[in-house]
């Protein structure tokens, strides 16, 4: 018997609702910020995910990348934000009014060693502002990832923050990591050795390093920032403080991409079923990416939500427990299958009622069952006897009351007595 590959799962009908219903609000949520979806393809060259001299894990260690018959270098997307910023590029969506608003429902595939909340297969939401650098932009891409998942109904999130400067803040910051670090070099991971001379920006979120006492006490990036930076980022703070969006700053948050600069941010959770897969979402701005795939000088900033993540907290915090099962409209029948009770079903199907119909030979009773089950707002019973009148009973099962209604008229009698209610 076959079973799914490591770190990949099933998605069964009863969490695929809980999948819809997020996706729902966000979408909602896209149309509140005037965001646009868009679709690339799963798999890209290599070249779209991987920059030279780059030293994050994704990029390093974790990416599926095949060649067909040794032509090509492809790679599964790892994540969105390089492949929307590719069809950017070659859609030449620059030429547009600037900012140009994406997101995307996708899924992504990372060789990670799966735990609870990191697969190998996994789904993003995510959002792309490419067009212009500025503050107020940098807190309207928090505002819309933050003030999704609080109306989701999460209570025990946290946002990070932090700045990695413009490129001259960096060049001295590194600098001065490396001529920190490099009297601590003894003590790093074997990887840390090597971002040290590649890149030390990456030793602070070291998976391994994080809890050394050297790392704790390296220089803090806000001692290296130009003063356009500081300013830019204490700009974007005082945004989110406008937005009564509350933050952390974070001195340590580099995050896990080589792209970012300036604002870079998580959300992260709280609460204990996240265990070490805490962060939910993350993102941040980019400069460089739009001139790297080869369009012109123009920044961007983004999230990606990590979709399971989000839901293991959701269900932590009992955000799908009110749902409850619901059908219009529950054919009971007592006639053993006959076409005519067939035939009402997909009458009501064709005007908009949700409809489920018996297809067993089951007493009354056991269908009335089943009919509770099913969440049924009305229930249409046929027997023989309304076979032959043409007709049906029509019970209302909030009020109790029961209707004989001639078949050509049921849909009409629905209507009336539904009138006025949303579900
Ligand atoms: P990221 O931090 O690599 O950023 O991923 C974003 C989110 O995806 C994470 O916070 C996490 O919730 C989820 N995630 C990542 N890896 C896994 C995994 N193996 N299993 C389950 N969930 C996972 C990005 O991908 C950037 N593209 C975000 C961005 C958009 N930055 C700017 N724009």
């Amino acid at each position: 018997m076959y079973q799914t590959v490591k770190g990949t799962y099933d998605i069964l009908s009863e969490d695929y609702r809980k999948f819809e219903m997020v996706n729902t609000l966000f979408k909602h949520f896209l149309d509140l910020y005037g965001y646009e979806i868009m679709k690339t393809p799963v798999f890209e060259y290599t070249g779209v995910f991987s920059k030279e001299n780059d030293t994050s894990d994704m990029v390093t260690k974790e990416m599926y990348t095949f060649s067909m018959n040794g032509k090509d270098s492809l790679t599964l997307r790892p994540e969105g934000t390089a492949g929307i910023i590719r069809s950017f590029v070659q859609n030449k969506m620059y030429s547009k009014e600037l900012p140009v608003k994406l997101a995307y429902i996708e899924e992504m595939f990372r060789h990670e060693r799966p735990q609870k909340g990191r697969q190998r297969q996994f789904t993003q939401l995510g959002v792309e502002n490419i067009g212009d650098k500025n503050p107020m932009i940098d807190a309207e891409v928090i505002a819309l990832g933050y003030f999704f998942v609080k109306t989701l109904g999460l209570k025990s999130i946290k946002v990070c923050i932090n700045t990695l400067g413009d490129a001259t803040s960096r060049l001295k910051y590194k600098e001065a990591l490396k001529t920190y670090f490099d009297e601590y070099r003894d003590q790093l991971c074997y990887d840390c050795q090597n971002r040290l001379d590649k890149n030390p920006l990456r030793i602070l979120d070291c998976k391994i390093d994080h809890d050394l006492e050297c790392v704790k006490n390296a220089p803090k990036m806000h001692d290296y920032l130009t003063e356009e930076s500081a300013a830019y980022f204490k700009k974007v703070l005082e945004y989110l403080d406008a937005l009564e969006i509350p933050y952390t700053i974070d001195n340590n948050l580099v995050r896990g991409l080589d792209y970012y600069t300036d604002t870079v941010f998580e959300v992260v959770s709280t609460h204990e079923v996240s265990g070490s897969q805490s962060t939910i979402f993350g993102g941040g701005r980019y400069d460089n990416l739009v001139k790297e795939m080869g369009g012109p000088e123009i920044s961007g900033i983004g999230f990606a939500i990590g979709e399971e993540r989000l839901i293991i907290l959701a269900e932590a915090e009992g955000v799908f427990d009110e749902y409850k099962p619901y059908v219009d409209a529950y054919v009971i029948d007592m006639t053993k299958g006959s076409a005519y009770a067939l035939k009402i079903a997909n009458d009501l199907r064709m005007n908009s009622y949700t409809t489920e119909i018996n297809y067993y030979d089951r007493s009354m009773k056991s269908q009335f069952k089943s009919s509770d089950r099913k969440g049924a707002r009305f229930v249409v019973i046929i027997g023989e006897d309304e076979m032959n009148k043409n007709t049906v009973m029509l019970k209302d099962t909030r009020t109790r009351e029961q209707y004989e209604v001639n078949s050509d008229e049921l849909v009409d009698k629905l209507d009336l007595l539904m009138e006025g209610e949303d579900e």
